[in-house]
């Protein structure tokens, strides 16, 4: 499992200064190009969860649904698409929330029952918290519980956890940096 951790973190490029001056930018797009990197993560996402009860993995676009996809196809689960504004013909829920580097607002639709569904959110990144929050809010806004939110990265100087874990939310994630 270290051996796996090592691989996909030597995948991960830093990026100073970007998308904005003093925001250092990791990118995970590396890794999902890198066929043993991108399979040694799903498989230790997909070994954690085989063991957790739960309905559906959601993923947060865009980053989030290359994990959620491949980790709900693994586990043989469902996927639910949370998705910028404007993308999903409706009814919808939104949210609005801010990020490191600007805001944004997310979608779910909102036209079936979800009550009781048990949902793995999943997303590409943590840093300030504030789309994992909304996603999560999303989720229990139209019936769903969460089980758990999961990352591939967590920039933990951000503190970004703190902000779920004191709504309730747990989180996991595979790497964390400073
Ligand atoms: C990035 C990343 C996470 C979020 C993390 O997405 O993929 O979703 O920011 O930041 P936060 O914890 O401070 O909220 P971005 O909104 O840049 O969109 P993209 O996936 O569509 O590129
Ligand atoms: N990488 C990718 N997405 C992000 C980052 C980052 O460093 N910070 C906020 N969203």
């Amino acid at each position: 499992e270290i051996h796996a951790l090592n691989r996909i973190k030597r995948k991960i490029r830093e990026i100073k200064d970007w998308p904005k001056t003093g925001v250092t930018f990791r990118d995970v797009c590396p890794l999902f190009e890198d066929p043993k990197a991108f399979h040694d993560a799903i498989d230790l996402l997909r070994d954690r969860y085989s063991s957790y009860q739960f309905d559906v993995v959601a993923g947060v676009e865009a980053r989030g649904f290359v994990i959620g996809a491949a980790l709900a196809y693994s586990l043989g689960k469902g996927f639910l698409p949370l998705r910028k504004e404007g993308k999903l013909p409706g009814p919808n829920l939104s949210k609005a929330y801010q990020l490191e580097y600007g805001s944004s607002t997310l979608e779910v639709q909102n036209f079936c029952p979800r009550r009781g569904l048990r949902v793995v959110v999943v997303d590409d990144l943590l840093a300030k918290g504030g789309t994992l929050e909304a996603a999560c809010f999303l989720i229990e806004s139209c019936g769903g519980t969460v089980v758990e939110a999961s990352v591939l990265v967590e920039l933990s100087s951000l503190r970004g956890k703190e902000v779920l874990e004191v709504r309730g939310w747990k989180v996991f994630s595979l790497l964390k940096y400073d």
